[in-house]
């Protein structure tokens, strides 16, 4: 029997990663980031010099992912991949080789084996409509587009890199309309999910939900 479920899913930058991963924690349950799969697969094309939109190979390559999650890491390939996979332009091919239902097809089960007893926290796009559809809980954690760019700037600012929010309100415009308007698994709130807005909420405050949705539902 697979242990329970907390499905978030939500748009880009809404915070559901850092709630997900503290829900988890205040839980004791395993956290996965299914964002990271997608990022890595396109990170591993582009270094193999294959084409985002190749089908066939970019899903071979999903299928064959040497991927290891550490605690605050992730090794690809026997290699730390630190922010390799947090640039702009990795969110772009994310969300590309996403959009290729052979890529999603490649990863379903292996984000279904980390479904281990005691539980797990799984944050993304479609854990809640398709990886976990028997979810006792399942959030659409959102946010405002304005508020979202803006997280994600001070997120670059505190690393050192440079930033442009304007750039990245268009950006994040640009890959909520790809992932909402996607023919496989598109982003949207299913009938049974519970809406957090967290544009006026801390990450505390979104975290508390959560927990308290967790208390009842599990
Ligand atoms: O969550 P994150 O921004 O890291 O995800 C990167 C991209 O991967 C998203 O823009 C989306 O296209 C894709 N994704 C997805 N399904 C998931 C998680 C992420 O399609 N479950």
């Amino acid at each position: 029997q697979a242990a329970p479920v907390v499905a978030i899913d939500g748009p880009s930058a809404s915070g559901k990663g850092t709630v997900a991963a503290r829900v988890a924690a205040a839980l004791g349950f395993a956290y996965l980031d299914s964002g990271a799969l997608y990022r890595l697969t396109a990170l591993a094309a582009q270094r193999a010099g294959v084409d985002w939109a190749d089908e066939e190979r970019v899903a071979a390559i999903a299928a064959a992912l040497d991927v290891e999650f550490l605690e605050n890491e992730i090794r690809l390939d026997g290699q730390l991949v630190g922010d390799a996979i947090r640039t702009e332009a990795m969110s772009a091919g994310a969300s590309k080789v996403a959009a290729l239902p052979a890529v999603r097809e490649a990863l379903l089960f292996r984000q279904r084996a980390f479904n281990t007893k005691p539980g797990l926290v799984g944050d993304g796009r479609d854990m809640g409509s398709v990886i976990f559809p028997h979810a006792p809980l399942k959030v659409f954690l959102t946010a405002s587009a304005e508020v979202r760019a803006e997280r994600r700037y001070k997120q670059l600012i505190e690393k050192g890199l440079s930033a442009n929010l304007t750039d990245l309100l268009l950006d994040l415009q640009q890959r909520d309309e790809r992932d909402s308007q996607r023919s496989v698994a598109p982003l949207r709130q299913e009938r049974d999910a519970k809406l957090l807005d967290t544009t006026g909420l801390t990450i505390e405050q979104a975290v508390d939900q959560v927990l308290v949705w967790s208390r009842e539902a599990l």
